[in-house]
């Protein structure tokens, strides 16, 4: 005993068996933390689709359709989101951990489905889960709607998966059961139940074969590389059976098109197993998934049971955390918020598979020559791409139809939200993202991976290449959780106690918080030199007057029309473009990228690498204001190298004018504060009633060309200006007051537009027009425009001002 513990005579010795048990306490929360993730809608890009975070493993999804008439049931199959064809869908309510409810509106189909999707706690295998799928005919139904759904179930890798027991001769009457195990998940089993609903009566002499009230199991052996495509898979079975069907029958009996569309009954094992019903009218089943190790097999009463208090328990959470202030406080707000809040997280997804980098030493990718452009995209023609990988990433998504996979940039905005909500699930994410960082410290900012993935992405956009950068947006999520660490009141004995499912164990407990980030420093400061060497501007080329001569940066990857890799493709900047160049927005987001990991240095005790980057902050907020401010312009700008090999300003006000007060490197008394917000505030200018404009509207570019960053609102860069409007708004200064209306109103505007387009389309939108205030561009884009959720939570600074009429709908300026 005395050899296995220390002596608890001694204080050291008492403080040691107090660590001792706070590290196996830790531990155990995040193994039970860790295995609550498991399991989740992690196939994003599927209306339904389950999966676990584990490469190879058990899949799930659901396909359904119309079976009225022949012609339209090849473009009514449900399978992938897609844009423009469902009168809106997503989660009304999801938590991560627990699962929630997902409508989905289809009118081509005549049906509304639901799908309620819980998990369930408990053994060593990341516990069970089960899904309610329910059809509700919509109101210009035909009573006897008739709906074919179909659930299945793919098995990557090692395992087997097959169809249990009595299945039937020519279909199963009752449950069926898929019998399975692999090294991760153990033994487990998906019962697919009956469910409740009226099936088709026999029309036709085929019914015999095969009776439309059991339900049709087809097993089958497909490469590995055919699982995902389930879809193409199921049509090139049901063209088989149409085959035989239609010359059994003749081209003038055939059978009705509910019949016609059935696969054959082959149950048995298989790495794919298609599970089908036909249903006229309403219908309900369940799909449960019972891990062997877990204490219960699941029920439909545990189901029922279970979505129960999953929806009260995420009612209750919901408005704690994202509680709405005035003039968002009437109840409509409210199924609103949830349902983008919802679908933010749940469209986290696990992505695993093999991406295209091109990582050839190349001098053109320097881009150090006039002309470079042309050059890099000769480079980028002559050098192969390999296939990398296979890496895995656990991120959110922008949006589910569209752009269903991880996006570096927009990462550090969607987890802002989620943050607030689950502060071990979101470091989850950052370390996923770091995880996928190389030895130079690059991270794609596109990460595609595997084919799934790529069957999504045109050809030319699928390579990555390791000089191009993307907002380090990560930063700022680090910056919020150690706000979260320092607002925490400190527990000098680290033996506050942790409860299961508080979903912030890394908050709670100071020895988890400091873990996590000594684990992740070495890889922050990887990235943060990777971004200074990479990204690096010439400042001593050109006698440029400044502070510093080394805090000058150029985004690598321009073209003339684009800097992708800034994330604000479009935007107007230098033309043509130079080897000189200096962006603003590049230096402040260095900037914000130097604050953010000099607080986490100091937090650590580094104390010499905190004194470097506290150089670096320095250096780089004198260089911001000598290298990039504008006395005549009155803005920020862009620099870069004249026809007299002179350094000169660029300046389309607009979004990167804004960029050192967006992450918050203009102080409340900066004698450039004024202008700023004289620049936010101008309706000929940033101002729109619906939010901030991309590009001001006095711009020469204003609307032009792709008109993608050159005028239209978007919600990610507003948020960072509400935001830091509130800071100054907060704090006594000479533009306290100016801040204040400034923010009460945009704050009021921006909400208002995207509830507006919400009510109106079911939808919250890529972008908003700075004329209309309607959503436009990508539908379901339940990324960073949910960041409304927060805005709508933060602080009600009006005073009562205009109580009644402000939320009603968006104002102008003027109306002040
Ligand atoms: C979390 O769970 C996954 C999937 O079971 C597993 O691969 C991983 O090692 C676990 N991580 C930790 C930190 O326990």
């Amino acid at each position: 005993m005395a050899q296995l513990f220390p002596r608890p005579g001694t204080l050291l010795g008492f403080c040691l068996l107090l660590f001792t048990l706070a590290s196996a306490q830790v531990a155990e929360i995040e193994r039970a933390s860790n295995a609550s993730l498991l399991w989740g809608p992690y196939r994003p890009n599927l209306y339904f689709g389950v999966r676990p975070r584990i490469p190879k493993s058990l899949m799930g999804g659901l396909l359904w359709t119309r079976v009225e008439d022949y012609s339209s049931v090849q473009t009514t199959f449900r399978h992938t989101c897609e844009q423009h064809e469902l009168d809106g869908y997503g989660w009304d309510e999801y938590d991560v951990r627990t699962g929630g409810r997902q409508t989905i509106h289809d009118p081509a189909n005549r049906i509304d489905i639901t799908t309620e999707f819980v998990k369930f706690p408990g053994g060593e295998h990341g516990g069970s889960w089960g899904v309610r799928v329910r059809g509700t005919p919509r109101e210009d139904a035909s009573p006897d709607l008739k709906t074919t759904v179909i659930w299945y179930n793919t098995l990557e890798g090692l395992g087997s998966l097959e169809a249990e027991g009595d299945v039937g001769e020519t279909g199963a009457d009752g449950d069926v059961v898929l019998k399975g195990q692999t090294v991760e998940l153990g033994d487990f089993d998906v019962r697919v139940t009956e469910g409740t609903g009226q099936h088709p009566r026999p029309q036709h002499p085929s019914y015999d074969e095969k009776p439309l009230d059991l339900t049709l199991v087809q097993s089958a052996q497909v490469p590995d590389d055919a699982l995902w495509q389930t879809k193409a898979v199921l049509f090139a079975h049901i063209k088989s059976q149409i085959d035989i069907l239609l010359p059994k029958y003749g081209e003038d009996n055939p059978p009705p098109p509910a019949q016609m569309y059935t696969i054959e009954h082959k149950p048995g094992r298989g790495n794919l197993h298609l599970v089908q019903k036909v249903f006229e009218g309403a219908f309900e089943f369940d799909v449960l998934y019972s891990s062997a190790s877990a204490p219960e097999p699941v029920t439909s009463a545990d189901l029922a049971q279970q979505i129960k208090s999953v929806t009260s328990g995420f009612a209750s959470r919901f408005s704690d955390v994202f509680k709405p202030q005035a003039p968002f406080l009437r109840e409509r707000y409210d199924e609103f918020a949830k349902s983008l809040f919802s679908n933010l997280i749940g469209g986290i997804g696990y992505f695993y598979g093999d991406s295209r980098v091109d990582r050839s030493h190349d001098a053109a990718y320097e881009e150090d020559n006039e002309g470079f452009w042309e050059e890099a995209a000769e480079a980028r023609g002559r050098n192969p791409a390999q296939l990398e990988g296979p890496s895995e990433l656990f991120t959110s998504i922008p949006s589910r139809p569209f752009f269903p996979r991880g996006f570096l940039w927009d990462e550090g905005f969607h987890l802002l939200p989620v943050i607030d909500w689950d502060v071990d699930l979101t470091l989850d994410i950052i370390k996923s993202w770091f995880k996928l960082m190389d030895e130079d410290g690059w991270i794609g900012r596109e990460q595609i991976l595997g084919a799934e993935a790529r069957s999504k992405v045109p050809e030319q956009f699928q390579v990555q290449y390791p000089h191009y950068a993307n907002p380090p947006t990560l930063f700022m999520v680090i910056t919020s959780f150690l706000d979260k660490l320092d607002a925490q009141k400190t527990d000098s004995s680290n033996q506050k106690v942790l409860s299961e499912g508080s979903y912030s164990m890394q908050l709670s407990s100071r020895q988890a918080a400091l873990e996590y980030l000594r684990t992740l420093y070495p890889l922050l400061k990887r990235q943060y030199f990777w971004f200074r060497k990479t990204q690096a501007g010439d400042i001593k080329s050109y006698d440029r007057e400044a502070f510093s001569s080394k805090e000058g940066y150029r985004w690598r990857g321009r073209t003339p029309q684009h800097i992708l890799t800034s994330g604000l493709d479009d935007y107007p900047r230098a033309q043509p473009p130079h080897p000189g160049e200096l962006h603003i927005d590049l230096i402040s987001w260095v900037g914000m990228m130097t604050r953010s990991i000099k607080r986490i240095a100091i937090y650590l005790g580094e104390e010499e690498d905190a004194s470097e980057f506290a150089k670096y902050e320095e250096a780089i907020m004198r260089n911001i204001d000598d290298l990039h401010w504008s006395d005549k312009a009155k803005t920020y700008c862009d620099a870069t190298i004249n026809d007299y090999e002179e350094n000169a300003l660029v300046c389309h006000k607009g979004y990167i004018s804004l960029f050192p007060f967006l992450v918050g490197l203009v102080e409340k008394d900066s004698p450039r504060l004024g202008a700023i917000l004289d620049l936010i505030g101008d309706e000929e200018e940033l101002w729109s009633p619906y939010g901030l404009r991309s590009l001001s509207k006095s711009d020469e570019f204003y609307h032009t060309e792709e008109d993608y960053w050159r005028g239209p609102i978007w919600m990610n860069i507003n948020y960072l200006a509400v935001s830091q409007l509130l800071t100054i708004a907060q704090q006594t200064g000479p533009h306290q007051s100016k801040a204040t209306h400034l923010y009460t109103d945009l704050r009021t505007n921006l909400v208002n537009t995207v509830y507006e387009s919400w009510k109106e389309t079911g939808f919250a939108w890529e972008q908003y027009n700075p004329e209309t205030g309607k959503g436009q561009r990508t539908q379901h884009f339940t990324g960073w425009t949910s960041l409304v959720v927060k805005i709508m939570s933060m602080p009600d600074l009006s005073g009562g001002k205009g109580k009644g009429k402000v939320g009603e709908k968006g104002r102008g300026r003027d109306e002040l």
